[in-house]
């Protein structure tokens, strides 16, 4: 009998996603591995057992986690959850450890090897597990489709008969993976498109998709970009000229989208409730920074807002779970490549490399320990970023994108863009 990768059912009411697919279940079977997927996991991406059954899996009940060497997770595991697993386990999925430090230690203590997915270095090798990117790229076309649907005209120009239809005006603010994106789906959907971030990189790939850019282009954003490629924090400076350059613009737009995230701080408030009330009735802000402390003033996490003049602000939790089918399928396979790199082809054994930078980057937890150096001495060390991103690999999914993105695109597998 091979070891056992298990994979349960998501306990939280929120998370329709799942750590399998039928393709990655066949692929763990191929490795060596006897997959027990709990009854009901697949639901919410709408995959039955039978389609894992069918791939080689048993169909088993929570309690199967006892048996597990690998549970592979989409949520970090609960108290209840820990309580059920073997220790030495190795345990994958998205951990959201920062701020979490009491259920970091509650995985130490329970004695298993827990994996923080996004904490995957963004280097070629690891382009394929690269969960941040492939939730975040759905994120950002969902974000699209949300504002579409919450807002009550059409998004591209129509010249007919009866009269013209405006295109509607939709600024993209924080252009990383899923602003790219987003950019990409409201041109294709007919919008004219402006964007805006602080990383000066950006600029070029906003353009490359057919959108403006519109940013303060002082010193400080020439310096905004951290080695790794993530933006830093902004002075309160920065933060007043980008306040006044924004301001203007946003009150003639019909959609905002807000993605800006700062690495393990809070997100950057970007909207400001004076300038949702700039806005037109009828206007749509989609925050998909809700989750982190939000990018708009007055958005609520989970609602739809509508203001007192008439502007909706959509704060949906889990914007990759409202494509769950797509997202699953792109973060099982994510879990799936990494796991590999971590089975002895061999012996057809886990035999996890310590030393690999892989595992290095990923690893919170083993041996009974909370073994990630930003969270070993949580206390007193400051937090640094997640992960090193090499500049040259940055890439948009755009099938509408001028060249120059084109051929950065395809520099990276379509899998994680
Ligand atoms: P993120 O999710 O951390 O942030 C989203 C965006 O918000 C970023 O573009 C950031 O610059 C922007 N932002 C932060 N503060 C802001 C502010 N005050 N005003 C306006 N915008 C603000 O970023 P994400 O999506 O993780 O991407 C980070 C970088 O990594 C990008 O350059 C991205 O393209 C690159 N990347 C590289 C990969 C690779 O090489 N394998 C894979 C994925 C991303």
């Amino acid at each position: 009998m091979g070891q056992i990768v298990f994979i349960p059912r998501e306990l939280d009411p929120n998370e329709p996603r799942v750590a399998a697919s039928p393709e990655t279940v066949k692929r763990l079977a191929g490795l060596g591995f006897d997959v027990i997927v709990e009854k009901g996991a697949g639901l919410g991406s709408r995959i039955p057992d039978q389609d894992f059954a069918a791939v080689g899996a048993a169909i088993g009940t929570a309690a199967d986690a006892k048996k597990a060497d690998v549970v592979l997770k989409v949520r970090r595991p609960t108290d209840a959850e820990l309580k059920g697993y073997k220790p030495g386990a190795a345990v994958i999925a998205i951990m959201d450890p920062y701020g979490n430090d009491a259920a970091v230690a509650a995985m130490a203590k329970a004695g298993i090897t827990a994996f923080s997915m996004e904490f995957m270095p963004r280097i070629t090798r690891a382009q394929v597990m690269d969960v941040l990117s492939s939730q975040a790229n759905l994120a950002g076309y969902q974000a699209v489709i949300d504002a579409a649907s919450e807002y009550d005209r059409a998004l591209p120009m129509m010249m007919t008969a009866a009269g013209t239809v405006p295109a509607a005006k939709t600024f993209i603010m924080g252009v990383g993976v899923a602003g790219l994106q987003a950019i990409a789906t409201a041109r294709r959907l007919g919008a004219v498109v402006t964007a805006t971030d602080v990383r000066p990189a950006v600029k070029e790939q906003v353009q490359s998709l057919g959108a403006k850019f519109l940013a303060v282009e002082d010193e400080e954003f020439k310096a905004a970009e951290t080695a790794g490629g993530y933006a830093k924090e902004m002075s309160k400076e920065y933060q007043a000229k980008q306040a006044a350059l924004t301001a203007e613009h946003i009150a003639k737009q019909d959609i905002v989208i807000t993605t800006a995230l700062i690495p393990g701080r809070p997100a950057p408030k970007l909207v400001s409730a004076a300038m949702v009330a700039s806005m037109k009735p009828g206007s749509v802000i989609v925050d998909l920074a809700v989750e982190r402390g939000g990018n708009v003033e007055g958005a609520v996490p989970g609602r739809v807002v509508t203001t007192e003049n008439g502007v909706k602000i959509v704060g949906h939790l889990n914007v990759p779970g409202r494509v769950a089918a797509s997202a699953s399928l792109l973060y099982a396979k994510n879990l799936y490549a990494f796991l590999e790199t971590m089975v002895d082809k061999a012996t057809k054994q886990l035999a996890i490399k310590r030393d690999d930078e892989l595992v290095k980057a990923t690893m919170l937890t083993d041996g009974g320990k909370v073994v990630h150096p930003n969270f070993a001495k949580a206390a007193e060390e400051p937090r640094t970023e997640p992960a090193a991103i090499p500049a040259t690999t940055m890439v948009a999914d755009a099938a509408d994108a001028k060249p120059a993105a084109k051929k950065k695109a395809s520099a990276k597998p379509k899998g994680t863009a």
